[in-house]
């Protein structure tokens, strides 16, 4: 087994979701279409033709759902609030009906002892919103942060843990600039200009948190990914740079006060519309950082691809997940490490971190998942070990409490603990999930 010992004892185990990846109830108590729903429902952009319109109907279940977390003795919970359904349309309209399913849920997580860590977007921007220009419009961001105070001011005396952003890089890149997510736009301008646009909401958010909850601890969670060039040449390792610039700087630099790194904005040659104050709000201090591990990425030079010119090459390793993402633990302690030294991380969150195996349900009922636990154990061993080396890791939210709709993959990728049969909406846990409780105990025993 590998040796987690040097996991401080306050250690959080958590489990992170989203919301419209597990909630379902589209149309419930007044939410109206966020772009997932409109991307969903384009035909050819989801695996399968699927959407989130049921996903594993939490927004039913919930109870059923915090019971498990409780099975498994989390101690935290990280989910997502749907913007659509606090201020479905682009106005200043708060549609209380969906801040009482959150109120309900949060009340609910505090009996059972596990501590809420809401996270204000993860991704279902509004569609009235995006029909006013969205991410690319300055606009965007001050609704998001009227957004955030009518959720500060019914959740903010219970709730002191907040994330803003979730992965902005996959808002912004994907989203805007390879079009494999919502809006599903391939323009570098848009594409720059709302990553601009989500860090200026990221500050925003800050400062209303600030300013109307008590002793808010806020953090922003990060997709980020060691970055290695496939060869010595020199091509390659400038591309290494430019794809650091892309995945990992631009990313921390100006959320961490250090404003945008020079030699990207160079690369993508789009003018910021930063206005006086700006860089001074995106880059305002914060509590904690969220890192969420996937995988490692090995880039190759690209002068004919588009900005920054960089291809991504299959890790070298043998083993990999059904994404098919690289199995890479150490990568995750690499990242742990760049954050402390580099970064001068004082509090980190270890936000997600999982993978995707085709789960089958055995005839006895029970879903066996022994790479996906090998999995688990191996990255809790790299934070264990990133840990020792004085990275200040304070927990760990597995990705995910639930399978649920792994975005234009559909329905088609399981991440969770805890299996889900759609048809049915069984909950089941794995083995996987097993392991996790178990962990869990021993470190609380020790
Ligand atoms: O399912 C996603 C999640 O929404 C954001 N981070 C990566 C996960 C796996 O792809």
């Amino acid at each position: 087994m590998n040796d987690l010992s040097a996991l401080p004892d306050d250690f959080l185990w958590g489990a992170a979701t989203a919301a419209y990846q597990i909630e379902g109830a589209v149309d419930a108590d007044g939410r109206a279409p966020s772009i997932w729903d409109t991307f969903s429902h384009t035909p050819g952009k989801v695996a399968g033709g699927d959407t989130g319109d049921t996903a594993c109907d939490h927004y039913r279940r919930w109870p059923e759902d915090v019971a498990l977390m409780k099975r498994l003795g989390l101690d935290a919970y990280r989910f997502s609030i749907a913007w659509p359904r606090v201020v479905p349309l682009a106005d200043d309209k708060v549609n209380t009906a969906g801040l009482d399913f959150y109120d309900r849920l949060v009340d609910a997580l505090l009996a059972a002892g596990i501590t809420p860590f809401p996270t204000l977007y993860h991704w279902d921007l509004p569609q009235a919103q995006q029909d006013r220009g969205g991410w690319p419009v300055r606009e965007t961001a001050e609704r998001f942060a009227e957004y955030t105070a009518a959720v500060a001011a019914r959740l903010g005396d219970r709730v002191t843990d907040w994330a803003t952003l979730n992965e902005p890089l996959c808002s912004a890149w994907i989203g805007h600039l390879d079009g494999a997510m919502a809006p599903g736009l391939t323009d570098l301008t848009a594409a720059v200009r709302a990553s601009y646009h989500l860090h200026l909401a990221h500050g925003l958010a800050v400062q209303v948190l600030r300013e109307n909850v008590a002793g808010a601890r806020i953090g922003i969670v990060n997709n980020l990914s060691p970055v290695t060039a496939a060869t010595d040449s020199e091509a390659d390792r400038a591309a290494a740079v430019r794809a650091d610039g892309h995945i990992n700087r631009w990313w921390l630099d100006p959320v961490l006060g250090r404003g945008y790194p020079e030699d990207m904005v160079r690369a993508y040659g789009v003018d910021l519309p930063v206005r006086d104050g700006d860089l001074d709000l995106i880059g305002a201090p914060l509590d904690w950082i969220g890192l969420n591990y996937y995988f490692r990425q090995i880039v190759a030079d690209d002068p004919t691809g588009p900005a920054p010119h960089f291809r991504q090459l299959p890790g070298p390793g043998a083993e990999r997940t059904a994404m098919p993402w690289e199995v890479h633990a150490p990568g995750l302690e690499e990242l742990l490490l760049r954050l402390t030294r580099e970064y001068g991380a004082r509090r980190i969150y270890v936000t997600e971190n999982g993978s995707a195996y085709r789960d089958t349900v055995g005839p006895d009922g029970s879903v066996h998942d022994p790479e996906r636990t090998a999995y688990l154990e191996q990255h809790l061993a790299a934070c264990a070990r990133a840990t020792a080396q004085g990275a200040p890791l304070a927990g760990y939210f597995a990705w995910s409490l639930l399978d649920n709709f792994e975005w234009a993959y559909g329905y088609d990728k399981r991440f969770g603990l805890v299996h889900v049969d759609y048809a049915t909406q069984r909950r089941t846990v794995k083995t996987s999930g097993r392991r996790y409780a178990d962990l869990i105990t021993a470190h609380r025993g020790r």
